[in-house]
Protein backbone atom coordinates (compact mmCIF):
# COMPACT_ATOMS: atom_id res chain seq x y z
CA UNK A 1 0.00 0.00 0.00
CA UNK A 2 1.15 3.81 -0.30
CA UNK A 3 2.34 5.86 1.79
CA UNK A 4 -0.77 7.91 3.20
CA UNK A 5 -0.70 10.59 5.65
CA UNK A 6 -2.84 12.26 7.97
CA UNK A 7 -2.90 14.12 11.37
CA UNK A 8 -4.08 10.92 13.89
CA UNK A 9 -3.18 8.29 11.38
CA UNK A 10 -0.31 7.27 9.13
CA UNK A 11 0.38 4.91 6.94
CA UNK A 12 4.30 4.72 6.12
CA UNK A 13 6.54 2.32 4.21
CA UNK A 14 4.61 -0.52 5.25
CA UNK A 15 3.52 0.55 9.04
CA UNK A 16 0.42 1.96 10.55
CA UNK A 17 0.37 4.33 13.40
CA UNK A 18 -2.22 5.78 15.37
CA UNK A 19 -2.14 9.30 17.38
CA UNK A 20 -3.45 8.38 20.54
CA UNK A 21 -6.79 10.94 20.91
CA UNK A 22 -6.85 10.20 24.62
CA UNK A 23 -3.48 11.45 25.84
CA UNK A 24 -3.90 15.04 23.95
CA UNK A 25 -3.56 17.70 23.93
CA UNK A 26 -0.32 17.07 26.52
CA UNK A 27 1.18 13.69 24.99
CA UNK A 28 1.66 12.98 21.60
CA UNK A 29 1.83 9.16 21.48
CA UNK A 30 1.25 7.24 18.45
CA UNK A 31 0.79 3.48 18.51
CA UNK A 32 1.89 0.69 15.73
CA UNK A 33 -1.14 -1.15 14.93
CA UNK A 34 -0.13 -4.18 13.47
CA UNK A 35 -3.76 -6.39 14.41
CA UNK A 36 -7.41 -6.63 14.61
CA UNK A 37 -7.23 -7.07 18.58
CA UNK A 38 -5.23 -3.92 18.40
CA UNK A 39 -7.46 -1.87 16.88
CA UNK A 40 -10.05 -3.04 18.09
CA UNK A 41 -9.23 -1.49 21.49
CA UNK A 42 -7.67 1.54 19.94
CA UNK A 43 -11.13 2.07 18.18
CA UNK A 44 -13.46 1.04 21.57
CA UNK A 45 -10.84 3.70 23.80
CA UNK A 46 -11.75 5.88 21.55
CA UNK A 47 -8.13 6.58 21.29
CA UNK A 48 -9.01 6.50 16.85
CA UNK A 49 -12.20 7.88 17.23
CA UNK A 50 -14.45 10.24 15.14
CA UNK A 51 -16.84 8.78 12.50
CA UNK A 52 -14.83 8.96 9.12
CA UNK A 53 -11.60 8.47 10.89
CA UNK A 54 -12.98 5.00 12.76
CA UNK A 55 -13.78 3.24 9.08
CA UNK A 56 -10.45 5.01 7.67
CA UNK A 57 -8.21 2.94 10.23
CA UNK A 58 -9.82 0.16 10.38
CA UNK A 59 -9.75 -0.15 6.31
CA UNK A 60 -5.95 0.55 5.97
CA UNK A 61 -5.52 -1.87 9.06
CA UNK A 62 -7.58 -4.72 6.76
CA UNK A 63 -5.61 -3.73 3.90
CA UNK A 64 -2.12 -4.03 5.64
CA UNK A 65 -3.31 -7.55 6.96
CA UNK A 66 -3.94 -8.59 3.34
CA UNK A 67 -0.73 -7.70 2.12
CA UNK A 68 0.95 -9.18 5.28
CA UNK A 69 -0.61 -12.52 3.24
CA UNK A 70 -3.74 -12.76 5.73
CA UNK A 71 -6.14 -15.39 3.83
CA UNK A 72 -9.94 -14.26 2.37
CA UNK A 73 -11.51 -16.03 4.89
CA UNK A 74 -9.57 -14.52 7.74
CA UNK A 75 -9.77 -10.86 6.14
CA UNK A 76 -13.70 -11.55 6.08
CA UNK A 77 -13.98 -12.01 9.99
CA UNK A 78 -11.39 -9.06 10.47
CA UNK A 79 -13.85 -7.21 8.53
CA UNK A 80 -16.88 -8.22 10.85
CA UNK A 81 -15.06 -7.39 14.05
CA UNK A 82 -14.06 -4.18 13.06
CA UNK A 83 -17.52 -3.13 12.66
CA UNK A 84 -18.89 -4.44 15.79
CA UNK A 85 -16.92 -2.09 17.30
CA UNK A 86 -18.75 0.91 17.57
CA UNK A 87 -22.65 0.76 16.21
CA UNK A 88 -23.81 4.43 15.85
CA UNK A 89 -21.07 5.55 13.26
CA UNK A 90 -21.78 4.38 9.93
CA UNK A 91 -18.80 5.65 8.12
CA UNK A 92 -17.55 2.62 9.57
CA UNK A 93 -20.24 0.14 8.38
CA UNK A 94 -19.49 1.63 4.37
CA UNK A 95 -15.55 1.43 4.65
CA UNK A 96 -16.21 -2.47 5.45
CA UNK A 97 -18.89 -2.92 2.96
CA UNK A 98 -16.44 -1.84 0.33
CA UNK A 99 -13.79 -4.01 1.54
CA UNK A 100 -16.15 -7.05 1.38
CA UNK A 101 -17.17 -6.39 -2.13
CA UNK A 102 -13.05 -6.10 -2.81
CA UNK A 103 -12.54 -8.99 -0.55
CA UNK A 104 -14.94 -11.33 -2.86
CA UNK A 105 -12.61 -10.51 -6.21
CA UNK A 106 -9.97 -13.04 -7.18
CA UNK A 107 -6.73 -11.04 -7.07
CA UNK A 108 -8.55 -9.79 -3.41
CA UNK A 109 -5.24 -8.06 -1.90
CA UNK A 110 -4.92 -5.89 -5.05
CA UNK A 111 -8.32 -4.99 -4.84
CA UNK A 112 -8.40 -4.24 -1.09
CA UNK A 113 -5.76 -2.37 -0.78
CA UNK A 114 -7.05 -0.28 -3.99
CA UNK A 115 -10.49 0.29 -2.16
CA UNK A 116 -8.54 1.15 1.26
CA UNK A 117 -6.36 3.79 -0.42
CA UNK A 118 -9.59 5.01 -2.54
CA UNK A 119 -11.55 5.80 0.56
CA UNK A 120 -8.69 7.25 2.50
CA UNK A 121 -8.06 9.94 -0.39
CA UNK A 122 -12.00 10.18 -0.96
CA UNK A 123 -12.11 11.00 2.45
CA UNK A 124 -9.98 14.19 1.89
CA UNK A 125 -11.50 15.05 -0.81
CA UNK A 126 -15.00 14.92 0.67
CA UNK A 127 -13.77 17.24 3.49
CA UNK A 128 -12.53 19.70 1.22
CA UNK A 129 -15.75 19.99 -0.43
CA UNK A 130 -17.70 20.08 2.80
CA UNK A 131 -15.22 22.77 3.98
CA UNK A 132 -15.86 25.14 0.75
CA UNK A 133 -19.35 24.52 0.89
CA UNK A 134 -19.68 25.38 4.54
CA UNK A 135 -17.49 28.47 4.58
CA UNK A 136 -19.72 30.12 2.42
CA UNK A 137 -22.28 30.59 4.90
CA UNK A 138 -20.03 32.34 7.38
CA UNK A 139 -19.80 35.52 7.79
CA UNK A 140 -16.26 37.57 8.81
CA UNK A 141 -16.83 38.41 12.57
CA UNK A 142 -18.64 35.32 13.33
CA UNK A 143 -19.31 33.97 16.69
CA UNK A 144 -19.36 30.19 15.79
CA UNK A 145 -20.22 28.04 18.61
CA UNK A 146 -19.35 23.95 17.66
CA UNK A 147 -19.63 20.47 19.87
CA UNK A 148 -17.47 16.90 20.11
CA UNK A 149 -14.17 17.10 18.04
CA UNK A 150 -14.79 17.29 13.72
CA UNK A 151 -11.22 18.41 12.74
CA UNK A 152 -8.33 16.87 11.20
CA UNK A 153 -8.21 14.94 14.02
CA UNK A 154 -11.29 13.16 13.31
CA UNK A 155 -10.97 12.54 9.43
CA UNK A 156 -7.92 12.52 6.62
CA UNK A 157 -8.82 15.53 5.68
CA UNK A 158 -9.06 18.85 7.31
CA UNK A 159 -12.51 18.19 8.98
CA UNK A 160 -16.34 18.15 8.59
CA UNK A 161 -17.66 20.91 10.97
CA UNK A 162 -14.38 22.03 11.71
CA UNK A 163 -13.31 22.50 8.41
CA UNK A 164 -15.77 24.56 7.65
CA UNK A 165 -14.71 27.24 10.22
CA UNK A 166 -10.70 26.15 9.16
CA UNK A 167 -11.80 27.36 5.60
CA UNK A 168 -13.68 30.34 7.02
CA UNK A 169 -11.02 32.12 9.33
CA UNK A 170 -8.85 31.45 6.03
CA UNK A 171 -11.21 32.94 3.56
CA UNK A 172 -12.41 35.98 5.84
CA UNK A 173 -10.16 36.06 9.11
CA UNK A 174 -12.06 37.19 12.06
CA UNK A 175 -13.88 34.18 13.19
CA UNK A 176 -14.33 33.30 17.15
CA UNK A 177 -15.32 30.01 18.27
CA UNK A 178 -17.17 28.88 21.02
CA UNK A 179 -15.84 25.71 21.95
CA UNK A 180 -18.34 23.15 23.83
CA UNK A 181 -16.32 20.90 26.11
CA UNK A 182 -18.09 17.97 25.72
CA UNK A 183 -19.06 16.13 28.17
CA UNK A 184 -18.37 12.99 29.21
CA UNK A 185 -15.06 12.64 27.13
CA UNK A 186 -13.93 16.20 26.53
CA UNK A 187 -13.63 15.91 22.94
CA UNK A 188 -13.89 19.73 22.70
CA UNK A 189 -11.60 20.79 25.57
CA UNK A 190 -9.02 18.19 24.67
CA UNK A 191 -8.71 17.76 20.75
CA UNK A 192 -11.06 20.88 19.17
CA UNK A 193 -9.26 23.31 21.77
CA UNK A 194 -5.75 21.70 20.61
CA UNK A 195 -6.47 21.82 16.83
CA UNK A 196 -8.11 25.40 17.11
CA UNK A 197 -4.67 25.88 18.67
CA UNK A 198 -2.63 24.59 16.47
CA UNK A 199 -4.55 26.47 13.64
CA UNK A 200 -4.28 29.79 15.41
CA UNK A 201 -8.21 30.00 15.59
CA UNK A 202 -9.31 32.62 18.12
CA UNK A 203 -11.75 29.88 20.32
CA UNK A 204 -13.32 30.07 24.35
CA UNK A 205 -13.73 27.06 25.82
CA UNK A 206 -16.85 26.58 27.56
CA UNK A 207 -18.67 24.04 29.98
CA UNK A 208 -21.82 22.25 27.71
CA UNK A 209 -24.03 24.17 30.14
CA UNK A 210 -23.41 27.31 29.66
CA UNK A 211 -24.12 27.52 25.97
CA UNK A 212 -27.80 28.61 26.62
CA UNK A 213 -26.94 32.06 27.94
CA UNK A 214 -24.16 32.44 25.55
CA UNK A 215 -27.36 32.30 22.60
CA UNK A 216 -29.77 34.53 25.04
CA UNK A 217 -26.53 37.06 25.03
CA UNK A 218 -26.53 37.24 21.71
CA UNK A 219 -23.37 35.85 21.17
CA UNK A 220 -23.44 32.82 19.13
CA UNK A 221 -24.47 33.70 15.32
CA UNK A 222 -24.08 30.46 13.70
CA UNK A 223 -23.77 26.45 14.80
CA UNK A 224 -21.72 23.86 13.18
CA UNK A 225 -21.40 20.22 14.21
CA UNK A 226 -20.71 17.28 12.69
CA UNK A 227 -22.45 13.30 12.32
CA UNK A 228 -22.09 10.23 12.93
CA UNK A 229 -25.48 8.86 10.95
CA UNK A 230 -27.74 10.50 8.70
CA UNK A 231 -31.29 9.15 7.77
CA UNK A 232 -32.98 9.01 4.66
CA UNK A 233 -35.60 11.61 6.40
CA UNK A 234 -32.73 14.29 7.65
CA UNK A 235 -32.80 13.25 11.40
CA UNK A 236 -28.94 12.46 12.57
CA UNK A 237 -27.20 11.09 15.28
CA UNK A 238 -23.77 12.97 16.70
CA UNK A 239 -22.01 13.22 19.75
CA UNK A 240 -24.80 13.65 22.72
CA UNK A 241 -25.60 17.11 23.46
CA UNK A 242 -25.97 17.90 20.15
CA UNK A 243 -29.41 17.69 20.41
CA UNK A 244 -29.75 20.32 23.22
CA UNK A 245 -27.49 22.71 21.15
CA UNK A 246 -30.05 22.31 18.27
CA UNK A 247 -33.15 23.13 20.73
CA UNK A 248 -31.40 25.84 22.04
CA UNK A 249 -30.49 27.65 18.38
CA UNK A 250 -34.15 26.64 17.34
CA UNK A 251 -35.52 28.79 20.70
CA UNK A 252 -32.69 31.35 19.80
CA UNK A 253 -33.86 31.73 16.62
CA UNK A 254 -29.74 31.20 15.77
CA UNK A 255 -28.98 29.14 12.39
CA UNK A 256 -28.02 25.47 12.97
CA UNK A 257 -25.76 23.66 10.31
CA UNK A 258 -24.89 19.82 10.39
CA UNK A 259 -21.77 19.31 7.93
CA UNK A 260 -21.36 15.36 7.17
CA UNK A 261 -19.60 14.02 3.88
CA UNK A 262 -21.81 10.95 1.47
CA UNK A 263 -20.11 8.08 3.59
CA UNK A 264 -22.13 9.17 6.44
CA UNK A 265 -25.26 9.45 4.88
CA UNK A 266 -27.75 6.05 5.65
CA UNK A 267 -30.80 6.08 3.75
CA UNK A 268 -31.69 2.40 4.60
CA UNK A 269 -32.24 3.91 7.99
CA UNK A 270 -35.46 5.66 7.67
CA UNK A 271 -35.85 7.96 10.84
CA UNK A 272 -33.49 8.76 13.62
CA UNK A 273 -35.13 7.01 16.06
CA UNK A 274 -34.10 3.53 14.42
CA UNK A 275 -30.77 4.60 14.82
CA UNK A 276 -28.96 2.09 17.12
CA UNK A 277 -26.63 4.72 19.77
CA UNK A 278 -23.81 3.20 21.61
CA UNK A 279 -23.91 2.95 25.28
CA UNK A 280 -21.04 3.59 27.44
CA UNK A 281 -19.14 2.62 30.31
CA UNK A 282 -20.32 4.46 33.88
CA UNK A 283 -17.05 5.43 35.37
CA UNK A 284 -16.92 8.03 31.97
CA UNK A 285 -19.31 10.00 33.99
CA UNK A 286 -18.71 9.06 37.71
CA UNK A 287 -15.36 10.95 36.47
CA UNK A 288 -12.78 11.45 34.29
CA UNK A 289 -9.73 9.83 33.27
CA UNK A 290 -6.71 11.22 30.25
CA UNK A 291 -3.15 11.34 30.47
CA UNK A 292 -3.58 13.31 33.85
CA UNK A 293 -4.48 10.11 35.36
CA UNK A 294 -7.98 9.46 36.89
CA UNK A 295 -10.68 11.48 39.09
CA UNK A 296 -13.63 9.78 40.42
CA UNK A 297 -16.08 11.54 42.52
CA UNK A 298 -19.47 9.83 42.34
CA UNK A 299 -20.35 7.72 44.31
CA UNK A 300 -18.24 4.26 43.15
CA UNK A 301 -21.37 2.36 42.46
CA UNK A 302 -23.55 5.86 41.01
CA UNK A 303 -26.22 4.69 38.24
CA UNK A 304 -25.60 6.42 35.31
CA UNK A 305 -26.82 7.01 31.77
CA UNK A 306 -24.39 7.41 29.24
CA UNK A 307 -25.34 7.16 25.90
CA UNK A 308 -22.62 8.27 23.44
CA UNK A 309 -25.06 10.02 21.20
CA UNK A 310 -28.02 11.98 20.82
CA UNK A 311 -30.51 12.50 17.36
CA UNK A 312 -31.37 15.85 16.61
CA UNK A 313 -34.65 15.96 14.34
CA UNK A 314 -34.62 17.15 10.70
CA UNK A 315 -37.08 19.62 11.76
CA UNK A 316 -34.16 21.80 14.19
CA UNK A 317 -31.80 22.04 11.49
CA UNK A 318 -31.53 24.81 9.21
CA UNK A 319 -29.00 23.27 6.67
CA UNK A 320 -26.81 20.44 6.13
CA UNK A 321 -23.76 20.90 4.73
CA UNK A 322 -22.74 17.80 2.41
CA UNK A 323 -19.68 17.49 -0.17
CA UNK A 324 -22.16 17.72 -3.00
CA UNK A 325 -24.02 21.22 -1.51
CA UNK A 326 -25.91 22.62 1.18
CA UNK A 327 -29.35 21.09 1.36
CA UNK A 328 -32.73 22.70 2.99
CA UNK A 329 -36.20 21.16 4.56
CA UNK A 330 -37.64 21.37 1.78
CA UNK A 331 -34.20 19.51 -0.31
CA UNK A 332 -34.80 16.97 2.36
CA UNK A 333 -38.70 16.79 2.37
CA UNK A 334 -38.09 15.84 -1.07
CA UNK A 335 -35.72 12.67 -1.00
CA UNK A 336 -32.49 14.71 -2.06
CA UNK A 337 -30.64 12.32 0.56
CA UNK A 338 -31.94 9.40 -1.11
CA UNK A 339 -31.32 10.60 -4.52
CA UNK A 340 -27.51 11.64 -3.51
CA UNK A 341 -26.64 8.01 -1.78
CA UNK A 342 -28.22 6.02 -4.90
O1 LIG B 1 -17.34 9.33 20.15
P1 LIG B 1 -16.61 10.09 19.09
O2 LIG B 1 -15.57 11.00 19.62
O3 LIG B 1 -16.10 9.18 18.00
O4 LIG B 1 -17.74 11.01 18.44
C1 LIG B 1 -17.43 11.87 17.37
C2 LIG B 1 -18.54 12.74 16.97
O5 LIG B 1 -19.64 12.65 17.48
C3 LIG B 1 -18.30 13.68 15.83
O6 LIG B 1 -19.10 14.82 15.96
C4 LIG B 1 -18.66 12.92 14.55
O7 LIG B 1 -17.93 11.77 14.39
C5 LIG B 1 -18.71 13.69 13.32
S1 LIG B 1 -17.33 14.42 12.59
C6 LIG B 1 -15.99 13.73 12.51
Amino acid sequence: MQDLIASSIKYQQGTLTVLDQYLLPHQQHWHVCNDVETMKDLILTLKIRGAPLIGLGASLLVAHLAEQGMSQSALAVAIDELEATRPTAVNLMHCMAKLRVALAETDFVTAVVATAEQLFKEDIALCDSMAERGAALVDKGDNILTHCNTGALATAGVGTALGVIYKAQQRHGDIHVWVDETRPLLQGGRLTAFELERWQIPYTLICDNMAASLMAAGKVDKIFVGADRIAANGDFANKVGTYNLAVLAHFHNIPFYVVAPLTTLDTQTLCGADIEIEQRSPNEVRGVSGSFGEAMWAPTNAKVYNPAFDVTPASLVTGWVLDSGVYNQSDIEQGILKQLKS
